[in-house]
């Protein structure tokens, strides 16, 4: 848990350690929360014992050291205390051993090896040799081990325990700084991470920090938003981003396209109906309000609203209540409106096509999104985000760009913004194969052609798809691409959308099943 050779670097605890060593001619070892002794490089002792030096210095020694080590720990938990001196292998020998706690845990033991005290004797000290030939030292050695033993009187001994406690305290102080810099560094490292990302979102550049600021700033107010920002630029994922972030993040998070609102049954998909009202209102049915009540009603594309459908949404954001089509008491729901364009809803005003009053009613707090062109430092950040979602959906390696391919990204303008972004990395991924490493000639020929560079034929090879079964499914990918863009282009308009493929109607119906792309109303709570 701590590093050992930083603790032996700090002052106090090599004062300690000197002052141990220089009165009572021993030496303080450091184990880890199990007890174990530490290697004779890493221990990093001066050796004011000789006896201990001799045991460090044989295998069978540093083995008779850990067995009184754990000895040692069963006297400390025997006795309850901090710290105790407890009887070693060699008789009349004793060391001296203190827990080292944090936060309620042991995380280490300090021990004072081998001594004796004031009253050994002649006789005892031949025990002493005698054991100590047993574990292999000659009987010089071991005489002179039993001469050099630190022997210390009762006083000294209560010093000894105090120092020792004294020591394991450092230690204890030592580890709380630790933790305070690593919470300090954690804390500071996801400062700087937040900075490159708001929720979903991701961006390092000036424009999106001061999105991120905005953002934060109205995470708790109940007021209406209006989200601008041309296609793809991440208005829904805003939207998201403010929901999550609000009291309301519990509750729905309701996402209506208002381009997809038939005029005829639009009071009953805003409202409801009651059983009965009309034909074919066969049971009562709740609408959007409803359905979002406590929660977010994410108007999206508000610009496409038809002036019949803008009335109704005012008087709803004026009065709160409703009339379900068939009922004769109106409700009332607690609903916060954000709502999403991509128009010019100001010209809208001037042309007749956007009711002034609602525009303020909806645009009491504005968020207008940068286009990716305007913060072309995001770029490569969001390629390999995109890259590395990209290759863990489809459970391969991860590939990596060429700086070549980063340069020719960066160079294009994005008239799809994010969207287009995402779609042409999931492109490459695909066109990438087996190869890991992505190159150019892997790029849409619309982007090389746009930004100058290659010309759009030399992409008819494609490096990295083989003839067999890959390619089927990286065509099929590209068509899921084709139609998933298509329809968010014809506002979910089939035939329009069928008519631009070149394809039929119904073909395109059945590809959309297959695919899984029709969604207008995305419900997320
Ligand atoms: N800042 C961002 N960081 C990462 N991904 C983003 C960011 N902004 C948008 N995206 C991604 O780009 C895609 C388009 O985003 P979104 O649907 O929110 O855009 P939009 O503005 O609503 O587009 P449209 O106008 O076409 O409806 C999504 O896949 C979204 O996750
Ligand atoms: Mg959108």
């Amino acid at each position: 848990m701590f590093s050992m050779s930083r603790i032996k670097d700090l002052h106090v605890i090599q004062k300690l350690e000197e002052i141990i060593g220089r009165w009572f001619q021993l030496d303080l070892v450091l184990t880890d929360e199990f007890g174990k002794l530490p290697s004779h490089e890493t221990a990093g002792f001066k050796y004011y014992s000789y006896f201990f030096k001799m045991l460090m210095s044989s295998q069978q020694g540093r083995q008779v050291l850990q067995e009184d080590i754990e000895k040692g720990i069963f006297a400390l938990r025997e006795s309850g205390l901090k710290s105790v001196d407890f009887h070693t292998s060699f008789p009349f020998v004793k060391s001296i051993i203190s827990v080292v706690s944090f936060d309620g845990g042991i995380i280490g033991y300090v021990v004072g090896f081998c001594y004796t005290n004031g009253l050994f004797t002649n006789e005892d000290s031949q025990k002493v040799v005698q054991k100590l030939m047993q574990v292999g030292f000659l009987v010089e050695e071991a005489d002179l081990c039993v001469k050099k033993l630190s022997k210390l009187e009762i006083i000294q001994g209560e010093y000894l325990k105090e120092l020792i406690i004294l020591y394991a305290e450092e230690v204890t102080t030592y580890q709380e700084e630790i933790v305070k810099r690593e919470q300090m560094i954690n804390d500071l490292h996801s400062e700087v991470a937040n900075k490159y990302r708001y929720h979903q979102m991701i961006g390092k550049s000036q424009r999106m920090q001061e999105i991120y600021k905005l953002l934060e700033k109205i995470a708790t107010t109940e007021s209406t938003i209006l989200i601008q920002g041309e296609n793809g630029t991440g208005k829904e994922l805003v939207a998201k981003a403010i929901h999550y972030n609000s009291p309301r993040k519990d509750k729905i998070f309701l996402a209506q396209n208002c381009s997809a609102f038939n005029d005829n049954l639009l009071d009953s998909e805003l409202f409801g109906h009651v059983k009965g009202s009309f034909t074919g209102a066969i049971k009562d049915k709740k609408g959007l309000f409803e359905t979002a009540d406590g929660g977010t009603l994410f108007l999206d594309e508000i610009g496409d609203t038809t002036l019949s459908m803008q009335v109704k949404l005012l008087r709803i954001l004026q009065e709160g209540t409703f009339l379900p089509v068939g009922a004769t008491t109106p409700k009332k729901v607690n609903v916060r409106i954000i709502a999403a364009t991509n128009k010019p809803l100001k010209e809208m005003i001037a042309k007749g096509e956007f009711r002034e009053d609602l525009y303020y009613r909806i645009n009491v707090i504005n968020v207008t999104l940068p286009a990716l062109r305007d913060r072309r430092e995001d770029i490569p950040l969001l390629m390999e985000e995109y890259l590395e979602r990209k290759c863990k959906e489809k459970n391969i390696e991860l590939k990596t760009y060429s700086k070549k391919t980063l340069e020719k990204m960066m160079d294009y303008t994005w008239p799809g913004n994010i969207r287009e972004l995402t779609n042409e990395v999931e492109r490459l991924v695909v066109l990438a194969g087996d190869e890991k490493l992505i190159t150019p000639d892997m790029i849409s020929p619309k982007i090389i052609d746009k930004v100058g560079g290659i010309n759009a034929t030399s992409v008819s090879s494609i490096p990295g798809v083989n003839i067999n079964g890959k390619m089927k499914e990286a065509l099929e990918e590209l068509e899921a691409l084709m139609i998933k863009e298509g329809l968010k282009r014809c506002n979910f308009n089939k035939s329009r959308l069928s008519k631009e493929l070149d394809i039929s109607r119904a073909s395109l119906i059945m590809k959309v099943d297959k695919y899984g792309l029709d969604k207008r109303i995305k419900k997320v709570s």
